[in-house]
């Protein structure tokens, strides 16, 4: 079997439902996210995109149907399985270095080598220098990638991310795309597979291999469009173009 063809996340029938209000939020998705690709999950606002990524971390279980990361099922969080979130969840009362220690809590590293790993890390972001600075010094973009830098301090080999650049300016956001599929395309780095949640079209065809179209709530998988062409992708092309117009047009459809 091909190393690209290798399963990462699998979804199998994955149904969800708020017990305390008995509203069902997502109603039987499937979909398998392979070695080396980058899959993005659209839908409506409050569609249960959110409520999808923390099940796939193990953050909360499906009412049915299952998760699998390789062909072990996902029952509660795995060090393998980093999140990215759209607020950074930083600590604020943690310098930037602590914080991204904080990825390594569960690692059984000496403190030493932790330091040296988060300052590793920080550095690969471009903010050496910046280890003893509280992040509230920093500007939305450094954040983000104080917040990565923690998610992959742990060597995961899935991440998966939240809106991770919607509340960032087009220009950090583009340079942080960049980053993103650097680790993702780079075999030095764990990262080999991304699952990112957006409500941004363009963005999900300038980096995604597959996009997942979901359904209003409950959520249903409406279709999934394989994205062809190797990354960086020209926005400007008449393909690009073609699949933002089809993922609209299915977003859009009943
Ligand atoms: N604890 C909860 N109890 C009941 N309903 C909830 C709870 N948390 C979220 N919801 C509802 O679940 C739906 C999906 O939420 P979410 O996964 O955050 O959607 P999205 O990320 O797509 O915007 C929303 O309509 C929200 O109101
Ligand atoms: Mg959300």
């Amino acid at each position: 079997m091909r190393a690209e063809h290798m399963k990462m996340i699998t979804l199998e029938k994955v149904s969800f439902l708020f017990k305390n209000s008995n509203l069902e939020i997502i109603d039987s998705i499937s979909f398998q996210t392979n070695k080396g690709e980058f899959i993005s999950v659209v839908g409506p606002s409050g569609c249960g995109k959110s409520t999808l990524l923390r099940i796939i971390a193990g953050l909360i279980t499906p009412t049915s149907g299952r998760v699998l990361f390789g062909n072990k099922e996902i029952t509660e969080p795995n060090r393998k399985i980093a999140f990215v979130f759209q607020d950074f969840a930083l600590l604020p009362w943690l310098t930037n270095q602590d914080n991204v220690k904080i990825g390594l809590s569960r690692s059984e590293m000496s403190d030493e080598a932790k330091d040296k790993k988060a300052s590793e890390l920080l550095d690969r972001f471009g903010l050496s220098g910046f280890e003893e600075y509280y992040p509230n010094a920093l500007s939305g973009g450094m954040k983000q990638r104080v917040g990565i830098a923690r998610s992959i301090a742990s060597d995961p080999q899935v991440l998966l991310m939240d809106e991770p650049f919607s509340s960032l300016d087009e220009l950090t956001a583009n340079s942080l795309r960049s980053d993103i599929i650097y680790m993702l395309e780079n075999k030095n780095i764990s990262v080999n597979a991304v699952i990112m949640v957006t409500h941004n079209v363009e963005e999900a065809v300038e980096l995604s291999d597959k996009i997942v179209v979901l359904s209003d709530k409950p959520s249903r998988v409406k279709e999934i469009i394989k994205v062809n062409g190797t990354r960086p992708r020209d926005k400007r092309s008449k393909q690009f173009a073609d699949y933002v117009d089809r993922i609209y047009s299915v977003l859009a459809q009943d």
